[in-house]
């Protein structure tokens, strides 16, 4: 797949995939770059990478990104929202990580840190990253993959970040293996994944 990586933040999922392409674990190649945070850590990575780089605002982004061949859209720490426009013209290729299971801990202001001291605050027993597909609204598209992770008692919202990093380190390269293997389909209105 030619696929454009859309991050604002550090950028650590953005490397853990080009990490595994590097590896030969992924057979895509990243193409382009969005953001719209100018000088994030995810935008260093790109620059180090020479990855062609686009400012969220910039007009003709749909055109840009067609231009270049671009068929599968990773969003990795963006939090802006994608109009209709943008998101039907890349139907069903647009997914996110999440980093929280949802519907629960989904929505405006539900992101980052504010997660994990949410989740902690509230003595939850898991976790987890959820992979989505997406749509007009936060958060809201549908679930194509979770995986839970234990909260112990003394873990606090840092120890819980990390687990959750660590995890979505694994869990997207994965996820988006089944995408270049045509093994993620929606059946009756739901995902699934064939082994
Ligand atoms: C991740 O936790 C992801 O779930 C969320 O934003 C964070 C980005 O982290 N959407 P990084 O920039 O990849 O380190």
């Amino acid at each position: 797949m030619r696929i454009c990586v859309f991050a604002s933040g550090k950028g650590s999922n953005f490397s853990a995939i080009l990490k595994a392409i590097d590896e030969k674990k992924l057979s895509s190649q990243v193409v382009a770059f969005v953001t719209n945070k100018p000088g994030c850590g995810a935008e260093l990575i790109a620059k180090e990478k020479d990855i062609k780089t686009f400012h969220f605002n910039s007009s003709d982004l749909i055109t840009s990104l067609k231009n270049l061949k671009v068929d599968f859209i990773v969003l990795a720490g963006f939090l802006k929202k994608l109009d209709e426009n943008f998101i039907n013209s890349f139907e069903n290729k647009i997914i996110n990580i999440h980093p929280a299971l949802l519907p629960s801990y989904g929505g405006a202001g539900m992101y980052g840190m504010n997660i994990h001291k949410e989740v902690v605050k509230n003595k939850e027993k898991f976790s987890g990253i959820t992979i989505h597909f997406v749509n007009e609204n936060y958060d809201e598209g549908k679930i194509i993959f979770q995986k839970k992770v234990d909260i112990h008692k003394d873990d606090d919202e840092n120890i819980l970040a990390e687990k959750i990093h660590k995890l979505e380190h694994e869990c997207y390269p994965w996820v988006i293996k089944k995408f270049e293997e045509d093994k993620v389909k929606i059946i009756n209105g739901k995902v699934e994944i064939l082994n």
